[in-house]
This record gives C-alpha cells, structure tokens and sequence, in this order.
C-alpha cells in the first residue's frame, strides 16, 4: 500500500506541520499576491454575528482564531489542531483533535472553521459531515480550500522535472486530494444553504526563491529536483520579467 504522505498523520504532525516553519514558507508566497486578500478579514466579517462557541478546527497557528476573538470577546472561541506544536503558538484553550472525530457533542458549536484542512483528512467527506454534525441549529460551518486550478504553473512544472530527471510519477498535490469544487459538491450534500465565495488573484514573483521555498515546503522535495525548478524559473524570468502563477482560493459559508 502506498503511504498518502498528505493525510498521514504521523508525517503531518512530526514533518509537516511539527511547527509553523512551513506553512509560513507556503504563506510567504502570497506577498507577491495581485489583489491581495485578506482571508482572515473576510472570515471575521462572516463571522461577526455567529452564536459561539467557535471551534477552529486544524487551526494550525491559529491566525483565524486569533482575529476572532479580537472582534468578538464575548464568544468562547477553541483551537483545535492534530498538532500539538501547532496548538502550542495557537494557545489556550485547545484540543488535540482529529477533524473526522471531534470530542464535541452535536449540535453544541455556533461557529465551526476548517481553513485550508480538509484537504489532510483521510476521508475529506467524512470531515465535512463531522463539522455538519457538531454545528448548533442557528451555527455557520465555514470552510475554504484552493481551486482545483491553484497554482498549477509551478506544479506542472515540479511535476515535468520529476518526469524527466526520475522517470517517476509526478507527486499528488493537495489540490487533487481536495479542492473547492469538490468540497462545494461534498458541503451541498451536508448543509441546507452553501454560499461559495472565490478569491482569484495573480502572483508575480520577481526572483524564483518564494516558488522553490513554496515548492520545497509540501513532501519531502529531493534538493536537485528543487535545484532544476529553480533553473527553469530563472530562464522564464529572465525572458519574462516575472514568473507569473493564477491563484485561486475559496470559501464555502454553511448552513
Ligand atoms: C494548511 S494548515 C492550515 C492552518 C489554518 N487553518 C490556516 O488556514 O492558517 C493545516 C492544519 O491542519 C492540521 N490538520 C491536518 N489534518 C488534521 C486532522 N485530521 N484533524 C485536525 N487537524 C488536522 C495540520 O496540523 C495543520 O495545522
């Protein structure tokens, strides 16, 4: 059986998220991002006049969750993350959860975020209908994930390079574990009302350093591999000026 490294839960909680350091690597890129969004802002503004209590489920450092409670002091709001080290910046209080089997009775959460999550879950749907089982009645379960089309230059990219200097199969990125347009048609099944909100942007990046960290920040990317990368990237700035990549994220609002 081949190990599916992106919702291992060893490999996530003693690589990939044992610390911020590599999603702050990932998040790095988006400072070259045209617009700019801010995706902390639009869940507060969401958010504002859900019941709590909140539950930030796969909070990671816990930016959603920190935003809310400054808006909303009077709302319990609870980090809740397979990793300890992640929970350990997010601060109290917290749970060491696991998405598809939450310690928390049905019906009992006012708001319930999975931001950029789901996508590590062994079995995305079963997450969705354990954030559905946990919302109060009058709750909102908000979710957000990246288009199926995300960033795909520099994985196509990545993905040439390993054809060509390993002969290999190309690496499975999150976005075919789970995207936007899969958690639309997964939530439509578990909620009455979904409301889709896109962010579509374009990054531009003038040195190939923020894609090769971005790059280097998901798996375990073999160095020489990464170092090719880097050289294609440089060839298409210098002939371009930058190297230009589509993003598009999502949210889905829940009830
Ligand atoms: C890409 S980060 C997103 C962090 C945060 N939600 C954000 O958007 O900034 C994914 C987080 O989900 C956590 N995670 C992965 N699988 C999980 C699961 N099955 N249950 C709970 N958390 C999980 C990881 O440890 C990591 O902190």
């Amino acid at each position: 059986m081949v190990l599916d490294e992106l919702a291992d839960r060893t490999v996530l909680t003693t690589r990939e998220y044992a610390t911020p350091d590599r999603l702050n690597a990932r998040i790095a890129l988006y400072a070259y991002q045209e617009p700019r969004h801010d995706l902390v802002g639009s869940a507060v503004r969401l958010l504002h006049r859900a019941p709590g209590p909140v539950l930030d489920v796969g909070c990671g450092p816990g930016h959603y969750r920190a935003a809310l409670r400054v808006d909303r002091p009077d709302r319990a709001a609870i980090a809740c993350d397979l990793s300890m080290g992640m929970l350990l910046v997010a601060g109290s209080p917290a749970l060491v959860a696991d998405a598809a089997a939450l310690p928390v009775r049905d019906a009992s959460c006012g708001a319930v975020l999975a931001m950029h999550m789901l996508y590590h879950v062994p079995d995305p749907e079963a997450g969705v209908a354990e954030l559905a089982r946990v919302r109060a009645p009058d709750g909102t379960v908000l979710l957000s994930t990246n288009g199926a089309r995300d960033k795909r230059r520099p994985r196509d990219l990545h993905d040439e390079v390993v054809r060509e200097l390993t002969g290999g199969p190309a690496r499975r990125h999150l976005t075919r574990r789970f995207n936007l347009e899969d958690g639309e048609r997964m939530a439509r099944r578990h909620f009455r009302t979904v409301e889709r909100i896109d962010f579509v942007s374009t990054i531009a990046v003038p040195d190939p350093e923020p894609v090769v960290r971005w790059l280097g920040s998901m798996g375990d990317a073999a160095p020489a591999l990464l170092g090719e990368v880097r050289a294609r990237i440089t060839a298409i700035i210098e002939r371009e000026g930058t190297f230009r990549l589509d993003a598009h994220a999502g949210f889905l609002l829940c009830r």
